[in-house]
């Protein structure tokens, strides 16, 4: 178990499509499960029934027919819930939450991406989150190209957008990790999974340590 804290820990995966954040996720859970640490693994959009349903329609829906205002708002609801009904509730029982993206993917994606105006990106994460920040960001890099190669035309509607709309993310997810070192660590995402798994887990356990 994690030491008696009143708040636990808040990781979050960050990168373009097929960047390895689900694998990595998987096996982070694994690295602190097998320690005894409660571990919590979501995702957004979705993590719970509600978000879900959201995720489903939202990625669903055709390329030309969701509004860009429509689709940050749709984040930022299922963002509000998913911190209602299981982030908020984790950390206050002491868990290690790790969770595959968070705000910062509204605004590479919707902000750098879609070109929204970042105060009217700024508040829906405000309105859904309420200041609260992950503790640690991993920002698993993987260039647009690549991430075109590591994904399918069956993909969502998103990972279909063109590949300028990804390289502005691309660029969105650099820009924030340099702006924010204490919180953000990045890594290579073309480097062996495992190697990604060691260099992440070591991060995340310098914080479990400082709770210590
Ligand atoms: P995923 O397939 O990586 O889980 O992500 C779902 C898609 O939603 C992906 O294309 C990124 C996008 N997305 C946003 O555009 N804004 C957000 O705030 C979040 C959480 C995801």
């Amino acid at each position: 178990m994690l030491p008696a804290r009143s708040e636990g820990l808040f990781v979050t995966l960050e990168g373009g499509e097929g960047a390895g954040k689900s694998t990595q996720l998987k096996a982070l859970a694994n690295r602190a499960r097998v320690l005894g640490i409660e571990t919590v693994t979501s995702r957004e959009p979705g993590g719970t029934p509600l978000g879900e349903s959201l995720r489903n329609i939202l990625l669903n829906a055709n390329d030309s027919e969701v509004d860009h205002r429509a689709e940050l708002l749709v984040f930022a609801a299922s963002r509000a819930q998913h911190l209602a009904e299981l982030v908020r509730p984790a950390l206050e029982r002491g868990a290690l939450v790790i969770c595959d993206r968070f705000s910062d993917s509204t605004i590479a994606y919707q902000q750098y991406g879609r070109g929204l105006d970042p105060d009217i990106v700024a508040t829906s994460i405000e309105l859904a989150t309420d200041g609260l920040k992950p503790d640690l960001t991993i920002l698993l890099d993987v260039e647009s190209h690549v991430s075109r190669e590591r994904t399918t035309l069956s993909d969502d509607y998103l990972e279909r957008a063109g590949i300028e709309f990804h390289e502005r993310v691309h660029a969105g997810f650099v820009s924030l990790a340099a702006s924010d070192p204490d919180r953000w660590i990045v890594i290579d995402g073309a480097i062996a999974p495992d190697e990604i798994t060691e260099l992440a887990w070591n991060q995340i356990s310098k914080y479990l340590d400082q709770a210590t």
